[in-house]
């Protein structure tokens, strides 16, 4: 096992009273690189204290490996700059806060815990076992760092059966049946050799909190399609008619927890909410959902509170409610609020100053996850990026957009470097699907973590010969949209999410909160930038106010200027494209133009360097 002492002790600390095998061997190495997360800009605390009940729930979900934090001195990354080190001080302290108040407290997370940053993506080739070497040992390792969710639902990291199985053998047991997989299944042998399917997690959990409140829990995945072979994900629909639902939830508890890498809103929420209401129509129902990524609250009735908390630890969910006093059938005072998270807002909530703050686990889990990174040599350095490039804070084509940046500049000097056509002198034409980035640059070092993490996938760039400049642009232009775009897009749209894109839906939130602001409010409030929720839950959810983060649209696809000199109709271009998408180039192409039929199979390698490579190649030869 290549995990740091550290960590594995740490873990060992934090979830004493949940004995389990992580590995203890030792490791004497002392982390020297990575800067503290202390934040680089003073922050603002929060607008006011968290309002408890007699059960509270600290939430996660969708933190895709930011475990180090967001690091970045440009706004508003300093907001989101705590790391899990940090996270587990605020997690401990206030457990602490609980047991003096006498109430309740879980910690519970919805999944996607990897995918993401080069801690859960940048594993070394070589150097490790390659049984090792997969996203879903990160996972492992994430649970086994940080304070262990007292509740887990699953992702729809089933992309990879051997990543499932791993999730099978060796994660789930560590949360001994409180990792919950009420509807996704993995195939396995039995010890007769004969293939059968069993539930990768718990179906559901019963148990009872600290203060002796009984829980029945689930945990849901949306209807996810994207599985791998061997993987079966059970429509919700599905699910709430099996035999075995009905049995979990038959007996009453004191309360449901419905724990769900699924959105609260527009998804399938309600079948399971209904579900149970139709056998205990008042027993208080907890929902904590997550996967689009967003803030987002609303109460099914009047006994039941749905939250979902964000993603990449941008937001840390925080859920009360105060269900002694509402017996048996008065609505239940609720409360939630969405955390930047940062030592500052940690610190105010759990009455600690910087100087009383860390825990022991909390920093030798900081420093687990450093040494983690240096063994990963996420801090190799590949130039220093002269400004902020957003994906969709600044408008596209301008000097501050990373979509500008790639098309005009990191393709056309990044994929010159090992090109396979370089002794031709043959002009090329480059194009890129937006969906290829995850994340903005911003001004400073920017590192290997920073590559993986703006664009992690893995894809090659392949190209047709001979192609005219005419025919190039109206590829882009009918992936862009064409004329026909609205039906198609719509039903695109579907299959998309349904594979598990959710970046349609996080876009729209963002757009949303930047039109509802009015321009006089932006310029007269003080405030810094960030999310402004707008959600259907009483008051004011967001914990340190905002103002919201600039948004502007961006095409799907785009192109790199023209090469100088070609004439529009000449076929002499060698036009370049993502292999992901090979296969509608090839149609589209041939239905713009009719003077050759091309197909996939002509389609070359471009260059050896890969999409999540040509950022680096990129800032060596430009960003020294
Ligand atoms: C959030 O970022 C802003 C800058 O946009 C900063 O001024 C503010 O103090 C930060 N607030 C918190 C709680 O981190
Ligand atoms: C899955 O894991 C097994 C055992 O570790 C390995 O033999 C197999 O090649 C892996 N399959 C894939 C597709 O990675
Ligand atoms: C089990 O399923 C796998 C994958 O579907 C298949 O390759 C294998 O042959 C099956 N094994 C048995 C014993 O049925
Ligand atoms: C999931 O596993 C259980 C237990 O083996 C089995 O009864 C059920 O049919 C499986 N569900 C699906 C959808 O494959
Ligand atoms: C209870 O909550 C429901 C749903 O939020 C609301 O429609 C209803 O008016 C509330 N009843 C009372 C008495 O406040
Ligand atoms: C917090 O303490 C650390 C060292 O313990 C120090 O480096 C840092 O500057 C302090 N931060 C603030 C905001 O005082
Ligand atoms: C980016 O554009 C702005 C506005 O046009 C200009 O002020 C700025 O100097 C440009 N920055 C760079 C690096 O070109
Ligand atoms: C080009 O390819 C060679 C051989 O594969 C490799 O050693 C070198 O690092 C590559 N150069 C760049 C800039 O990627
Ligand atoms: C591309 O055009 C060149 C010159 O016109 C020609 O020699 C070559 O065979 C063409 N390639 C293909 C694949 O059609
Ligand atoms: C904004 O800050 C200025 C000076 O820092 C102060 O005079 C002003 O009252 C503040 N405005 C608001 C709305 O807080
Ligand atoms: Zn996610
Ligand atoms: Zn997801």
């Amino acid at each position: 096992m290549f995990v740091p002492l550290a960590l594995a002790a740490a873990a060992a600390a934090l979830v004493a009273a949940c004995p389990d095998g992580h590995d203890h061997e030792h490791d004497a190495r002392e982390p020297h690189v990575h800067r503290r997360a202390f934040p680089s800009a003073p922050l603002t605390p929060p607008s006011r204290p968290l309002q408890w009940g007699d059960v509270n729930i600290i939430h996660t979900t969708d933190s895709h490996g930011w475990l180090l934090g967001h690091q970045k001195a440009s706004f508003p990354e300093p907001n989101y700059s705590a790391d899990f080190g940090d996270f587990a001080s605020f997690v401990t302290h206030m457990k602490a806060i609980a047991e003096e108040k006498d109430v309740d407290l879980l910690l519970v997370d919805s999944g996607d815990l990897h995918d993401g940053t080069g801690l859960s993506d940048g594993f070394p080739p070589g150097g490790v076992d390659a049984h090792d070497v997969s996203p879903s040992v990160f996972a492992r390792h994430a649970g086994a760092m940080g304070p262990r969710a007292d509740v887990a639902s699953p992702s729809h990291e089933l992309y990879i059966y051997n990543n499932t199985l791993d999730m099978y053998k060796n994660f789930a047991p560590k949360f001994h049946g409180r990792y919950l997989s009420s509807n996704v299944n993995i195939t396995v042998l039995d010890k007769h050799g004969n293939n059968v399917s069993v539930p990768v997690g718990s179906r559901f959990a019963r148990f009872e909190t600290t203060k002796g409140r009984k829980v029945t829990a689930l945990g849901v995945l949306f209807d996810f399609t994207g599985n791998d072979a061997g993987t079966t994900v059970q429509p919700v629909a599905d699910m709430v008619k099996e035999a075995w639902f009905a049995e979990a939830i038959q007996e009453e508890p004191d309360f449901f927890l419905l724990v769900g890498h699924m959105p609260v809103a527009r998804d399938n929420w309600p079948l399971v909410f209904n579900a149970i209401r139709a056998v205990h129509s008042t027993t208080p129902i907890l929902i904590l959902g997550g996967h689009s990524h967003v803030r987002d609250c609303l109460q099914l009735d009047g006994r039941s509170m749905s939250l979902e908390s964000g993603r990449y630890m941008e937001t840390v969910g925080w859920l009360s409610a105060n269900l002694e006093h509402a017996g048996r059938t008065r609505n239940i005072t609720f409360s939630r609020r969405y955390l930047d998270p940062n030592r500052v807002t940690f610190e105010y909530h759990t009455r600690r100053s910087n100087a009383t703050f860390d825990t022991a686990s909390g920093k030798a889990i900081t420093k687990g996850l450093n040494n983690l990174a240096q063994q990963f040599d996420l801090s190799l350095t590949y130039g220093t990026a002269p400004q902020d490039y957003t994906l969709s804070r600044d408008p596209y084509p301008s000097n501050g957009s990373l979509l500008s940046l790639f098309a005009d500049q990191v393709m056309p000097v990044g994929l010159a470097v090992n090109n396979t056509r370089a002794a031709s002198g043959i002009p090329a034409f480059f194009f890129i699907n937006s969906g290829s980035f995850r994340f903005d640059i911003y001004a400073g070092a920017f590192t290997k973590n920073d590559q993986l993490t703006a664009s992690p996938f893995t894809d090659s760039f392949l190209f047709l010969p001979n192609v005219t400049l005419d025919a190039a642009n109206a590829v882009v232009a009918a992936l862009n949209g064409g004329s026909t775009a609205s039906r198609r897009e719509l039903e695109e749209e579907d299959v998309l999410y349904s594979r598990g894109d959710v970046s349609k839906r996080y876009n729209e939130w963002l757009r949303a909160m930047y039109e509802a602001e009015p321009l006089a409010k932006r310029a007269a409030a003080n405030l810094t930038l960030g999310y402004v929720t707008e959600d259907a839950c009483p008051g004011v959810g967001d914990d340190t106010l905002h103002t919201a983060l600039p948004f502007f649209s961006t095409p799907a696809y785009v192109a790199s200027p023209a090469p100088a000199g070609v004439a529009s109709n000449a076929a002499v271009l060698d036009f370049v494209f993502d292999d992901y998408i090979v296969s509608d180039v090839v149609r589209i192409l041939n239905s713009v133009q009719s003077a050759t039929t091309y197909t996939a199979s002509e389609a070359a390698l471009y260059s050896e360097t890969l999409l999540d490579e040509v950022l680096g190649v990129f800032a060596q030869a430009e960003w020294k």
